[in-house]
């Protein structure tokens, strides 16, 4: 499995007093000398950890594959198809959300999606939607013709240790394998830490997983290159 590393945080901390550090591009230039999958930025769009100029930043500077979180909207595929990051992940997004809550609704909204996504495939941008362990979700995302999912393991991880581990567990295994059965790839992410990642293995063909908040969280007490190595150590 490979590790993409969300750097959002280290924004929100460097926006916390509007200076310039942390910053951002230090921890993608760490992401990138440590060899990680991916660098994973959320633009979100109210700007509120990551900004414009960041992800323009690290595109131009920085060899690692860039993955793009963003909303379904208008603005959002104008930057991408601009910006032309290696991969975008299409989030549902809230303004009041601390994160993102829940998976993406492509079932809801099929057509939509299939336009949206065309032409950031057309662009040779890899597209992948994030959505819960669910198939009607996978069945949108055959029909938008986006080549990955990304299962949201945040219900996992809110319920790693309790009654209902097993049962969110599951639900991300039965997903990830029927998506494979029809072409998909699976990524996965959200709320993976270093308690709770070791699961990650028992799900076949995960590709690459998505964590932020834990690495960073980590990074603070030991350094964010200890804390992403301990991190590729546990799901290599
Ligand atoms: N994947 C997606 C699509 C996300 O939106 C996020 C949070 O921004 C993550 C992965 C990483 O989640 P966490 O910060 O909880 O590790």
């Amino acid at each position: 499995m490979l590790l993409g590393v969300n750097i959002d945080h280290v924004a929100t901390l460097r926006n916390a007093r509007g200076g310039v550090e942390p910053s951002v591009f230090d921890a993608a230039k760490i992401c990138e000398t440590l060899n990680v999958s991916g660098i994973t930025t959320h633009l979100r769009e109210d700007r509120r950890h990551i900004k414009d100029e960041d992800v323009f930043l690290i595109k131009e500077k920085i060899s690692t594959r860039l993955n793009l979180e963003m909303a379904m909207t208008e603005e959002m595929k104008r930057i991408a198809l601009e910006l032309k990051p290696a991969a975008c992940c299409i989030v549902p997004e809230k303004r009041q959300e601390v994160t993102t809550e829940g998976g993406l609704d492509v079932a809801g909204q099929v057509k939509k999606a299939v336009e949206f996504v065309k032409p950031l495939n057309d662009a040779g941008i890899v597209v992948s939607m994030f959505i819960d362990p669910d198939k009607d979700q996978i069945d949108a995302t055959l029909e938008a013709k986006a080549p990955f999912i990304e299962l949201h393991t945040g219900a996992y991880s809110n319920e790693f240790g309790t009654d209902l581990e097993e049962e969110e567990f599951q639900k991300l295994k039965m997903a990830a394998i029927y998506a494979q059965k029809y072409g998909l790839k699976v990524n996965a992410g959200h709320g993976l830490d270093y308690k709770n990642v070791h699961r990650m293995h028992e799900i076949p063909n995960i590709i690459e997983l998505n964590i932020g908040h834990s690495i960073i969280s980590r990074a603070v007490f030991v350094g964010l290159e200890k804390a992403i190595i301990e991190m590729k150590e546990l799901i290599k």
